[in-house]
Formats: C-alpha cells, sequence, structure tokens
C-alpha cells in the first residue's frame, strides 16, 4: 500500500471507529459487533504501525493511556469556573425565583430544570473542533491537566461531530465526569479482595481515578461525562439560550442530561425537582441534586454573578438519605490537635451508594443530648460529601440492655490527663482533648496533615505510611520529613524501592511550595487555608509574617483578632520557632507568591463592596475586579460589615436592606472616582 493509500485508508477508518464509539458509548446503541469493532480497530493499529505518521492526537488508537506522568501540570481556564448556591430548601428557590424577577422584572423568566451530576467538574478545550486539553477545576481559574486520562473516556470525542453550524475555534466544554453506579460497586469489590481500601463513594472514585498519574490506571476505570456548558466560545456564532447549548453539545457528540424541565412559575420549578428525585434513583449515576439555571443567556448577563457564583443559577439539594443500624461500639478518635473525637462502630449498612461501619459522634455534649448508648439501634445520615452522623437513637427500638458510654478521662493513645476546651473550627461545642503535644496521635495528625493534598501535598504520606514512620522513631515533627533517606524507608515493611522513591520526590517537591501552603501545613489553630492565603497576600515572607504585631496581624484582610492571637501564641512557643528554624535549614521555601503589595496597600483596602442593580457602563465582573485590584473585597449579601453598596439600575431588596443599616450608597461614578489613581 503506498502512503497516500494508506492516508486515506486511515482516515476513513478512524472516521468509523469514531461513529462506532459515539454509537456504543454516547447513544448505547451498539451498531456492530465486538469481534467487528476489533478487526477495524487492529487494521488501523497495522496502519500506523506501517505508516507512524498517520497517528493524530484525535486517533482513536490514542485513547489507551500514552506514558505515565510525574504530575499533573496546572492549566489556566480560558474562561473561569464557577461555582453554584446550594439550597436544601424549597422556600429557598421560591426566593431565588423572586429575586431573580425583581432584577429582571419583564416578563415571564423561562427557566431550565436539570440533574445535578456528582462526579467531578471538568473543563474541555477543542481547537478547531479536535480536542487538545482537559482540566479539573482547581480553584476556578487554574486546574490540573488532565488531558491523558481524559483521553481514554470514549464518552469524550476526539473530534467534535458535525452539528451543521460553524465550528467555533475554540470552545471550552464543562461537564462532569463520573463512575457509573455498577462499576463503583464492582471496584470496591475487587479493591476490597486485593486488600486495598474501598473508595467511599463514587465521586471519589471518578476523582481518584482522574488523579491516576498512569493513564493506562484510569482506562481500566469505567469513566463516563455529561456534559451541560460553555466556557469560551471564539470564531462562531455562540448560542443565545441554554436549551440551544444542550442541543449543540448532543449533535457535537456528548452526552448531556437526560432529562430536562423547561419551567416558568417557582410551582413548576419545584414540580420538576419533586419529579426528578423519583427519576434519579433509576439513573445509572449519582444525582446529588437539581440545577436552576436561566435559559437566555441575554437575561443571565443582565443578572450577573456575585463575588462567587451566578445569580441567575441555583443548586437544590436533595435531603441526606438515612438509615436505621445498630451501634456495635463507640471508641474514640485523637485527632492532631488533641481533640477527642467520639465514633460509632456501626453494624454495616448501604447507605446513599456506599457502605457505612463507622460514623461521627462529634463530642461528648452531643452524645449525652442524644442520649446514644451502646447497644440502641440509630439513625444515620449522609449528605454528598458530609461524613456519615448519627442522629438519633430509635428509641422504640430499645431492650435495655444498652449501655451508656463512659468518655474517658485519659487520652487512650498516650494516657495522659485530658482537659474540657472551646472547639475550634469545625470541632464544635466543647471537646476532651489530650494536652500532651507529644501525644502520637497529636504527631501523626499533625504529620498527615502536612501532607495532606490542601497543604504541602505530598503524595503518599496518608495514614498508613505515616503511622510506620512514627511508631518506629523516624519522625517526630514535619521537620524530621525532610532528613528521611532511602534506606530508612525501604526498611519499613511492605514497602518498595518505588514507592519510598515517590515519597522522597514528593518531599523534595514541597520545599518549594507556596507560602500559604506552608502556612496551612503548619495547623496553627483557626489558621485554615482561606485565611492562610490572605496571609500569604498581605505578608511577602513568612519571617514578615511573624514580626508582625498584633494590631497588624488584625488589620490583615479575614483575619480577626481570634486568629491573630493564635499565631502570636504559636510563634511564642519555642518549639515552634525551633521547627521554623529547621524548615528553613532543610531549604523550605517562605516566600509568599500571592504577595500583592498594591492591594494590600490599595486604595480600597479593608473596605468591603456589595454591588446591586445594572450599573450604567460597567458589568459587574468588571466592577468586582477594579474593586479587587485596588485590596477592596466584593460581597455576595449586606450586612454591618458592608462598606458601600454599589447600587444601580433596578437595584433590589439589598439597596432596602443597606438603607435600613444606614450604609453607604454609591453609584458607579462615584466608584470609579474612588479608584482613580489620585485615591490610591
Ligand atoms: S452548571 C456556573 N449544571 O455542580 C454554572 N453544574 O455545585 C456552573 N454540576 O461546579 C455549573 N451537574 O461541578 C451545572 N447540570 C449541571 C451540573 C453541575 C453537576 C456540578 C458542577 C458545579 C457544581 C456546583
Amino acid at each position: 500500500m503506498t502512503h497516500a493509500q494508506a492516508k486515506i485508508r486511515h482516515a476513513k477508518l478512524a472516521e468509523e471507529i469514531r461513529g462506532h464509539d459515539h454509537a456504543y458509548y454516547v447513544e448505547a446503541k451498539p451498531t456492530i459487533s465486538d469481534q467487528e469493532y476489533d478487526r477495524l480497530y487492529h487494521e488501523l493499529l497495522d496502519l500506523e504501525k506501517e505508516f507512524p505518521d498517520l497517528i493524530t492526537p484525535d486517533s482513536p488508537s490514542q485513547r489507551v493511556g500514552g506514558e505515565p506522568l510525574t504530575e499533573f501540570k496546572p492549566v489556566q481556564h480560558l474562561s473561569p469556573m464557577t461555582s453554584l448556591d446550594n439550597t436544601y430548601s424549597q422556600a429557598e428557590v421560591r426566593e431565588f425565583v423572586a429575586r431573580v424577577q425583581r432584577l429582571v422584572p419583564d416578563g415571564k423568566l423561562e427557566r431550565m430544570v436539570e440533574p445535578k451530576v456528582d462526579g467531578v467538574a471538568i473543563n474541555l478545550r477543542f481547537e478547531n473542533g479536535v480536542f487538545t486539553c482537559g482540566a479539573t477545576r482547581g480553584d476556578g481559574t487554574t486546574g490540573d491537566d488532565v488531558t491523558s486520562n481524559l483521553k481514554t473516556i470514549r464518552g469524550i470525542p476526539a473530534r467534535l461531530r458535525e452539528t451543521g453550524k460553524k465550528l467555533p475555534a475554540v470552545v471550552e466544554i464543562r461537564g462532569e465526569v463520573f463512575m457509573p453506579k455498577a462499576a463503583f460497586a464492582k471496584l470496591n469489590v475487587e479493591r476490597t479482595a486485593n486488600g486495598e481500601e474501598p473508595f467511599a463513594n463514587p465521586r471519589n472514585s471518578a476523582a481518584g481515578s482522574l488523579k491516576q498519574l498512569d493513564p493506562r490506571l484510569a482506562a481500566k476505570r469505567a469513566l463516563d461525562i455529561i456534559v451541560y456548558g460553555l466556557g469560551t466560545f471564539q470564531g462562531a456564532e455562540p448560542p443565545k439560550e441554554h436549551d440551544e447549548v444542550l442541543a449543540w453539545l448532543k449533535k457535537a457528540g456528548f452526552k448531556t442530561p437526560e432529562k430536562t424541565w423547561k419551567c416558568y412559575s417557582a410551582d413548576e420549578l419545584i414540580a420538576a425537582i419533586d419529579e426528578l428525585d423519583t427519576l434519579r434513583k433509576k439513573f445509572l449515576y449519582e444525582t446529588d441534586g437539581a440545577v436552576i439555571k436561566l435559559n437566555s443567556f441575554a437575561l443571565r448577563e443582565r443578572v450577573g454573578f456575585t463575588s462567587k457564583a451566578p445569580r441567575w443559577a441555583m443548586a437544590y439539594k436533595y435531603a441526606a438519605e438515612q438509615a436505621e443500624t445498630k451501634l456495635k461500639a463507640i471508641t474514640i478518635q485523637v485527632g492532631r490537635t488533641g481533640a477527642l473525637t467520639p465514633v460509632a462502630e456501626l453494624e454495616p449498612v448501604f447507605l446513599a451508594g456506599s457502605t457505612i461501619s463507622r460514623a461521627t459522634l462529634h463530642n461528648e455534649d452531643e452524645l449525652r443530648r442524644k442520649d446514644i448508648r451502646v447497644g440502641d439501634t440509630v439513625t444515620i445520615e449522609k449528605a454528598g460529601e458530609v461524613i456519615p452522623a448519627v442522629v438519633g437513637v430509635v428509641l422504640t427500638k430499645r431492650t435495655g440492655n444498652e449501655v451508656q458510654f463512659v468518655f474517658p478521662s485519659t487520652c487512650p493513645e498516650c494516657g495522659s490527663k485530658v482537659a474540657r476546651t472551646e472547639g475550634a473550627a469545625g470541632e464544635g461545642g466543647v471537646v476532651w482533648r489530650c494536652m500532651n503535644p507529644d501525644c502520637p496521635a497529636q504527631i501523626r495528625g499533625r504529620i498527615e496533615h502536612w501532607c495532606a493534598r490542601g497543604a504541602m501535598d505530598i503524595e503518599g504520606g496518608g495514614e498508613v505510611l505515616v503511622g510506620q514512620l512514627v511508631k518506629n522513631g523516624l519522625v517526630q515533627d514535619v521537620a524530621d520529613l525532610y532528613k528521611l533517606t532511602l534506606d530508612e524507608l525501604m526498611n519499613l515493611e511492605r514497602m518498595g524501592e518505588k514507592s519510598a522513591q515517590n515519597f522522597l520526590d514528593g518531599i523534595q517537591a514541597s520545599k518549594s511550595r507556596d507560602l500559604w501552603r506552608l502556612l496551612f501545613g503548619l495547623g496553627i489553630l483557626h489558621v485554615g487555608a482561606g485565611v492562610a492565603k490572605a496571609l500569604g497576600k498581605a505578608f511577602a515572607t513568612l519571617d514578615d509574617l511573624f514580626a508582625a504585631s498584633l494590631p497588624q496581624l488584625v488589620e490583615t484582610e479575614d483575619v480577626g483578632e481570634v486568629i491573630a492571637q493564635s499565631i502570636v501564641q504559636w510563634h511564642g512557643d519555642a518549639r515552634n520557632r525551633k521547627l521554623i528554624e529547621r524548615l528553613r535549614k532543610a531549604g523550605l521555601n517562605f516566600k509568599s507568591s500571592l504577595y500583592n503589595p498594591a492591594a494590600a496597600a490599595g486604595a480600597l483596602a479593608g473596605k468591603t463592596f456589595v454591588l446591586t442593580g445594572t450599573l450604567p457602563t460597567l458589568k459587574r465582573e468588571e466592577a468586582a475586579a477594579k474593586i479587587e485590584a485596588l485590596g477592596g473585597k466584593v460581597s455576595g449579601s449586606v450586612s454591618k460589615k458592608t462598606d458601600y453598596v454599589v447600587a444601580g439600575e433596578e437595584a433590589g431588596s439589598k439597596l432596602d436592606k443597606a438603607q435600613k443599616l444606614g450604609i453607604k450608597v454609591i453609584d458607579e461614578a462615584e466608584l470609579l472616582r474612588m479608584c482613580q489613581p489620585s485615591n490610591s
């Protein structure tokens, strides 16, 4: 066969295979036998072997997964991926309807309701019709490049199908990658049989699969995708309405939400949400809610965004599912802050897509208030990503043989005395705390937290390995991680050279992480990721931060008295200061790339704005960007903390509230004056 002939045959085969893939994976209507498909596929592979230049990125052969990666590269979305406001209350859905109606008082508004797929949000970029890049949402601006893994998903066409409309030069397609319920159940059976930890729910397993560095492993996971929106759309006439988008996406070769509703009134919306609640149980994937969206893009533009989410959409989440089971025992878990958390050990029960055998009981007060006893039949609840919790006792099932739990007066890990303390954020109420900083459970917790993805992101630094490191006396605190050697790691039980080296590479890579990750990783009480980022914006280096006085800290955006005190107190402890010096010696980065003195010293620093109504020239996002560039903050709702409400035409309830609270109301012209250089 000549090269020219091969080229023609290859193009034809590729086209044919793509068509069969679409029929099988998207339409679920196979058009040929597996055998016939294999024959076509092998013919394609043979041609590519003989003429390797015929291999194009969109060839069906490129789905099997390329070489393993060492890391996921960050990729910036062309348009940001925002999140949605959530509610569990139908009353809030009605408020949402009224709110949008106030912003656009003219006429009946058309809204779409569609399933909220419980998976991982993904952005797919197609250039001239070819899939070129796919990324996770990340922080909304920048995500992880998971293109190689996404290529293994047959529901993502390697090139867009003919739609009868002009092909956009660049288009971003937004959707949710998920693992079907059946595939999830099968995977967990396999994992348990192999002695691996089962995934908690289908969403975690989809996320875990997408985060496999080796695409050949990701290819083995039965992932699929449903798409529901667009980001950037360039080089062709963009659609004007959401249902037009869905129709276009379907023609272009994707699965779109399997049922949507067009609604006008709040009653119709609620009826659609209720109908979906019944239908979703039969869907092949988890659906945790309904998404309501304004259909018209022109109206979306008028309604705009808050700082976090669009005002034209909302997610209604279905209430947590509940189940009854027996409480076999109560154990105590000691966290990194020393907090003693009672944990319910349960008779395993299937709930909301996964098997539950443990649930949190929060703290002693909660346990007493609910009068939960060992041997009780209890109701447990789980909503989406929330850890399962015991809601209460089924009193009618009490036999009298149940036993009250006696809270320990010493730490079950190290035997030290425990003290009742005020709970930190997320711990709730009053907690018993082990006050011994050398308690092995706290040491383990601190190191695991340091390694966590949201902190220093050291792959492998999970419960099992950290447990071994502490037990063998190799690591006492996070600075010890930087002294570990390959030999030491390989001497640990069940540790191969490859995993040991990977862990060491992760530790090495963590040295250059941004300052906010290090700050969060230190686990200073009340310094969560958000506060750590705020500190990173306000201080150039760790030394500048620790040199700051209490009043200086309090002045920092998002940092109040309690947080500032906690930072000062932490640094006041000589052991912590020593730890910092050891981290410095180990070569860790103490500089902040977020540091933005212009914003910190900007004309609007420390001021909170709320935007309402339609401004004469600026779009809402533009006004927000101007305010933020000068250090101001934009909030979605008016409160006593608001400094200015910028009101445009048809400003609604926010303006009323501002007037009631006596907050200064300004117009766009005044805002622009405040943003002028002479003011900064
Ligand atoms: S629209 C600006 N539609 O839910 C609008 N999101 O809670 C962006 N999701 O981040 C999203 N199904 O990951 C939209 N039919 C659907 C969805 C959906 C699931 C996810 C998505 C989003 C999250 C918001």
